[in-house]
């Protein structure tokens, strides 16, 4: 790891989110998020798991910020329940929810971390659902930039970085489209009414959080993914083009050049949503930096993907047409992590290539990257999860030479800091840096985590 140096100032951290992490789902007057309600429909979630204790961190976080001390983080992201501050989403505030971030916030600077901020992974206050169609609803963004003012008058003097959005594309698609994250809709006008709606909210509470402090920096968190074609042929060429442009271009070019990228956009005519006069130029107000959340690539075929764009119910499985490439490994390293998503640490590089030399450079903080493994407490009390820690190493590496080669890489996030409640999957995969017994809430950091923290204490500046 000799040649591994990182730009002076790099932060180090790890991740989580607050709806699956945080336990307390109805605890000191927080109102229900989507997801609250989505967990409690039969069949959608694994095993019916919620994330009504997850990891239990709202008691108390005191314990889980002495392991990231022990770890030696710099920077910790974390998200704000909407629904705990603003319990029907607007209007009144819930004073027990702020307090909760503010005392952590406070914590965390007593540890020397730096906290990042994120405002929206995916809890949305059911009440908004309800009344006005969640994120399908124009008037969410603006609802959606008086929550960011209501957080960043309380926190907004100690916390330096904000991440409005955690990957809008997948609260769109897997929620909108799809029907497999909360909401729970099939509808493809609702779908682009999410993603358009998203993004103005995003600019709007960015402008909002600016003009509260100065110094802050804002950006968002999307999760991008280098798509290939299956084969070389030209039809699945061209389903990669334009898979690309539905996952990575979707975002990035309106964010940074004010427009849905064109070929997509005249495809999905029949549903795009009403975008006003002004919208393109809010939602593409600088960023100060890009939140990059990679965990794997993308290989497509054009049977499984084109029908979608052009057609409708037809095509549902956007991007589940997904190919597994063929040939041999490294076989020190399993191939897959246990989400069934392919080991490409040089996607991280493509992508962070990308970003400079198409998106115009812009600072990066890579705000999630990390592995699913199915990791056991053996009879030593520990976790050696070496497929993880060999990830994290080389994902890390990828990180360093892309900075080298000139990508103005700032931080790197492990996802997860623990173990939690993922999604659809409940509490079967496990992600994190520490071992959560849920039955207990026993806390025990895995090999990668000593790993990480051991990286971290001998990092090098170049
Ligand atoms: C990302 C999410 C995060 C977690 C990881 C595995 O899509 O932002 O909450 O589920 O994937």
């Amino acid at each position: 790891m000799s040649d591994v140096v990182f730009p002076p100032g790099f932060l180090f951290g790890a991740a989580t989110s607050a709806y699956q992490i945080e336990g307390g789902h109805d605890a000191d007057g927080k109102g229900p998020s989507v997801w609250d309600r989505f967990v409690r429909r039969p069949g959608r979630v694994h095993k019916g798991h919620t994330g009504d204790v997850a990891a239990n961190t709202y008691p108390d976080f005191r314990p889980d910020v002495a392991i990231m001390r022990r770890l030696g983080l710099d920077a910790y992201r974390f998200s704000v329940s909407w629904p705990r501050v603003l319990p029907s989403g607007r209007g009144a505030v819930n004073q027990a929810g702020l307090d909760y971030y503010d005392r952590l916030v406070d914590a965390l600077l007593a540890a020397g971390i730096a906290p990042f901020v994120t405002l929206f992974h995916w809890d949305l206050p059911q009440a908004l659902q309800d009344e006005i169609g969640g994120f399908a609803g124009r008037d969410c963004a603006a609802l959606f930039a008086d929550y960011a003012e209501v957080v960043a008058r309380r926190l907004g003097d100690r916390v330096g970085h904000w991440i409005t959005l955690n990957e809008p594309w997948v609260y769109a698609t897997l929620g909108h489209l799809r029907g497999l994250h909360a909401p729970g809709r099939r509808n493809p006008w609702a779908f682009l009414r999410v993603v358009h709606h998203q993004l103005l909210g995003h600019g709007l509470a960015a402008a909002r959080l600016r003009a509260l402090s100065p110094a802050a920096r804002v950006g968002l968190s999307l999760n991008l993914s280098p798509i290939y074609p299956a084969t070389d042929s030209d039809a699945d060429r061209a389903a990669a083009r334009l898979a690309d442009e539905a996952t990575n271009r979707l975002f990035l070019d309106p964010l940074c050049h004010g427009r849905y990228p064109a070929a997509l956009w005249s495809r999905l005519r029949p549903f795009r949503p009403p975008v006003r006069p002004d919208d393109m130029a809010t939602i593409a107000a600088p960023l100060d930096f890009v939140g990059v959340n990679y965990y794997t690539r993308a290989r497509v075929r054009r049977a499984w993907y084109v029908p979608f764009l052009g057609l409708w119910p037809d095509g549902l499985p956007l991007l589940t047409g997904e190919v597994k490439p063929e040939g041999e490994g490294d076989e020190s390293v399993p191939r897959y992590s246990g989400m069934g998503w392919e080991v490409y640490p040089a996607g991280l590089f493509e992508l962070l290539w990308r970003l400079k030399t198409e998106y115009g450079n812009p600072p990066v903080y890579v705000t999630e990257n990390g592995a699913a493994y199915p990791d056991t407490l053996t009879a030593d009390g520990r976790v050696h999860d070496e497929a993880r820690r060999a990830y994290l190493e080389q994902h890390l590496a990828v990180v360093a030479a892309a900075a080298r080669a000139g990508v103005d890489a700032r931080g790197y996030f492990v996802w997860s800091l623990l173990d939690n409640f993922e999604w659809t999957y409940g509490y079967d995969k496990r992600f994190g840096l520490v071992y959560v017994d849920f039955a207990t809430q026993r806390r025990v950091i895995k090999d990668s985590g000593l790993w990480y923290s051991e990286f971290i204490r001998n990092r090098r500046a170049g």
